[in-house]
């Protein structure tokens, strides 16, 4: 598969340099484009050294009328050479010139030509980043299909603290092959995903809840959706931007989303209970505000309805995945509740540990499927989790149906 790798002028764009490696130490050919800007940061010998190919630095580089003839339609055919686009760093003008369609240098010429998958890594200042006009730019992006791989918190050259580094090579590199693997293996299929935490009201302004951040469900849903499925995902409340080309349901508590769940049954064919749903709840919430007495208080909860079993009962041929989230005993407390809620598969994560599981940007869980098998899938990112997760569920579709 080929890359085309577009460096924007940032000080990160040290880090593309890795991150060329990083694509070709995943097999991938890599084609580098520099802005202007980028040249002032690192050479174009860097990559040129790093990739063995030509780097691409300008739109009309040469002089001579027949070598910029040449050069002016050059953009066309890296556009039509390769399979995937990143842009990383990819700056805060950048965004903007893409968002708006400006091609007034080779790169954002290059990315009007193309026509395959865009991955975006942004890197810049927290409140460069924070700012509306990128964040209207970032969403014009999202709309249009691409895949924006945030950047991650930390130090930031300016001296700040916050978002803005750019995204680990090793970490874009990962969702770059997995684009091109572009494999639409869930075509035809409707994906039902529930994610997020649920609330749970005690009055009307407390709740109980829990620390799920919904990623690993809306990583869940993006990829579902890459694939060629339909998804429908029912999100407790998180503070996540709606998947692209997803239907999204917002719902609050267990009850809530019990029905949403058994509305959209009929045209699922697989669904994914990734949600961390409450399992007990308030079943009378007082109408007004419990005031503050100076004795002791105490919580009589119910539970809520288990919405997996439910599932279980009532699933027919398709496929249901649930998730599990114990502190030990990992997968024999998965196996048990695959059996117990008639699962086809349950994806058990080890919770409590650091950098992994319910807010981390990674995870690290075990497979456990109905066949008997047991597939432990080390630490990723959560995306390529998800799309193992989906290896697995088209596997098993295709031995039920060769058991029929
Ligand atoms: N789940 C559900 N409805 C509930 C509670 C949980 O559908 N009321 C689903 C979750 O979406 C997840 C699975 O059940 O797919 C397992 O959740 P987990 O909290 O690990 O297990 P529980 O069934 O709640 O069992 P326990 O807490 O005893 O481990």
């Amino acid at each position: 598969m080929n890359v085309l790798l577009g460096v924007g002028g940032g000080i990160a764009a040290y880090k593309s340099a890795e991150l060329a490696r990083a694509l070709m130490e995943r097999g991938l050919r890599v084609q580098v484009v520099l802005t202007d800007a980028a040249q002032r940061f690192i050479t174009p010998l860097t990559f040129a050294a790093l990739t063995g190919r030509k780097v691409i630095t300008n739109l009309f580089a040469t002089a001579s009328s027949e070598e910029t003839l040449s050069s002016a339609i050059e953009h066309i055919s890296v556009a039509q050479d390769n399979d995937v686009m990143v842009v990383a760093p990819a700056t805060a003008d950048l965004l903007a010139r893409l968002a708006y369609g400006h091609a007034d240098d080779f790169l954002t010429t290059t990315y009007l030509a193309f026509t395959g998958p865009v991955v975006l890594a942004p890197a810049m200042n927290s409140n460069m980043w924070a700012h509306p006009a990128t964040q209207e730019n970032l969403n014009i992006l999202r709309k249009r299909g691409h895949v924006i791989v945030e950047p991650e918190d930390g130090l930031l050259a300016c001296g700040m603290t916050g978002p803005g580094r750019l995204a680990e090579p090793d970490r874009l590199a990962d969702v770059v092959a997995s684009l091109g693997l572009g494999s639409k293996d869930l075509d035809g299929e409707t994906v039902l995903i529930t994610a997020g935490p649920t609330q749970e009201p005690l009055d009307p302004v407390r709740f109980i809840s829990n620390r799920s951040s919904g990623k690993m469900g809306y990583a869940l849903a993006e990829v579902a959706g890459e694939r060629g499925a339909r998804v429908v995902l029912i999100s407790g409340p998180v503070h996540l931007p709606a998947p692209q080309g997803v239907t999204l349901i917002r719902v609050h508590t267990a009850i809530e989303m019990r029905n949403a769940v058994f509305e959209h049954l009929a045209e699922a064919t697989i669904i994914v209970k990734s949600a961390a749903v409450a399992d007990y709840h308030l079943s009378r919430v007082p109408q007004h505000k419990v005031k503050k007495t100076a004795t002791r208080m105490s919580l009589e909860l119910d539970p809520t309805p288990d919405i997996l079993a439910e599932l279980g009962q009532k699933k027919g041929d398709r496929l249901l995945i649930g998730f599990a989230a114990e502190t030990e005993n990992l997968t024999a407390g998965a196996r048990s509740k695959l059996e117990s809620k008639n699962c086809d598969m349950v994806v058990a994560n080890l919770v409590g540990q650091d950098g992994t599981g319910f807010e981390s940007d990674e995870n690290e869980a075990v497979l456990v499927l109905s066949t008997g098998e047991t597939i432990p899938l080390p630490r990723a990112p959560k995306r390529e989790i998800a799309d193992r997760i989906f290896d697995q569920v088209m596997k098993l579709r295709l031995a039920l149906h060769a058991a029929q």
